[in-house]
């Protein structure tokens, strides 16, 4: 058999492209929140189901997997794109903007939704020609960095393992049709926490009275802030911030309590794993400073994203040789930005893709659009990558 040539590809591409359009302005138009995801699920799981591939059967609300078999066995290769949208009023203007007020798909999971529908039918044409599997994950709640662990816990990478998972993020700080790819650590963990801190109350001219809880809250907010400073290896990013306090009803009363939360973005493991401990022996060396009391929630939304380096080594190489040189860059600066595809990482060997739209767009803002050129050459992404490694040679 010969093998298939990327102007084949090419082809295919262009001829599914008015499709694959039509398709992500329909979801563009149609935005659902994280875990809400509902029409979008069936949508796309109606156009995998009339390809013909399996959907498995994971029990979710939302979200939807469909694998394409191959005519031959051989290496198992996921592919991953995230369906959610942002609370955000959509002010872009387009013919197709959200239909639904305050909802919008201002991070481009749209465009990720038509690139992995847009690969799916190209790879099914093909199928005869394929040695192993593909499977194509359409997750849900990326934006609440719960998608991914609620399917890793429905068990969608269960059977044999899979050989690699990719998936692809439309990317403003890379050159428009520029493919960006970062071996090693590429995206932050983010973890979440809230805290109260509880004293007593009284009058403001009577401190001594009193165990005040905002200069409790000061300290432990100050102190928090040397982990990074003081407990971190600073050749690793980590990134404390607080975005929200609360506490005290007048200007001359001391409150009863206060109440504060943030997040903790980290990019090296050791920080990851030791922040958490360091967080609750600081609050209550405070808290008992102080004649507090302290309670707090830590939640883990997702570890940092790591792309394998034998992966992304070979993702780079690929890339360079299917759209040349000069449109891959190799990205040197990890972003604090976090995404739960890297819980995917943890399991199966992969790269996340930073596919360029251009810098003067902004993502998560009401006026974000991307140019539609884009789907091409992200569906090319995805489909080059899975024929180097699942084309049959066989005749
Ligand atoms: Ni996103």
């Amino acid at each position: 058999m010969e093998p298939i040539s990327l102007a084949l590809v090419e082809q295919l591409i262009d001829q599914y492209l008015p499709q694959v359009v039509k398709l992500r302005r329909e979801i563009h138009a149609r935005p659902e929140l994280g875990l809400q995801e509902k029409e979008t699920t069936a949508l796309i799981r109606g156009v995998l189901e009339d390809l013909g591939l399996d959907i498995c059967d994971l029990n979710l609300p939302t979200g939807v997997v469909g694998d394409l078999e191959g005519r031959f066995p051989g290496p198992r290769i996921a592919l991953r794109a995230d369906i959610d949208a942002l609370p955000i009023a959509e002010k872009t203007n387009l013919p197709f903007q959200s239909i639904k007020p305050g909802v919008m798909h201002a991070c481009g999971h749209d465009g990720h939704m038509a690139i992995l529908l847009g690969t799916a039918f190209v790879l099914n044409q093909l199928q005869d020609q394929l040695a192993g599997s593909v499977k194509f994950i359409f997750q849900p709640a990326e934006e609440l960095l719960q998608g991914a662990k609620q399917m890793i816990q429905a068990k969608v990478l269960q059977g044999e393992p899979l050989d690699r998972i990719y998936a692809l993020h439309l990317w403003p700080q890379v050159p428009f049709g520029h493919i960006g790819i970062m071996p090693g650590t590429a995206m932050a963990g983010a973890d979440r926490f809230s805290v109260k801190i509880e004293g007593v109350g009284g009058h403001g001219a009577n401190p001594h009275l009193t165990k005040d809880p905002i200069v409790a809250a000061a300290h432990c907010i100050t102190m928090l802030q040397t982990i990074v400073s003081r407990e971190v290896n600073p050749a690793e990013p980590a990134v404390i911030s607080i975005g929200r306090i609360q506490g005290g009803t007048a200007y001359n009363t001391i409150g009863d309590s206060v109440t504060f939360e943030g997040t903790v973005r980290t990019t090296g493991r050791d920080a990851y794993e030791h922040i958490p401990e360091i967080f609750r022996i600081q609050l209550e060396g405070v808290a008992q400073a102080t004649g507090t009391k302290c309670t707090f929630t830590y939640e883990r939304l997702c570890p940092p994203l790591v792309n394998s380096k034998g992966a992304a080594q070979e993702a780079l190489e690929h890339s360079r040789a299917v759209f040349g040189e000069d449109r891959v860059l190799v990205l040197t600066e990890p972003t604090m930005v976090a995404e739960d595809f890297g819980l995917f990482l943890e399991q199966t060997p992969g790269c996340m893709f930073f596919l360029g739209i251009g810098d003067d767009k902004l993502l998560h803002t009401p006026t974000f659009v991307f140019d539609e050129e884009i789907l091409k050459t992200g569906i090319k992404l995805f489909v080059s990558l899975v024929l180097a490694k699942i084309q049959s040679t066989t005749r």
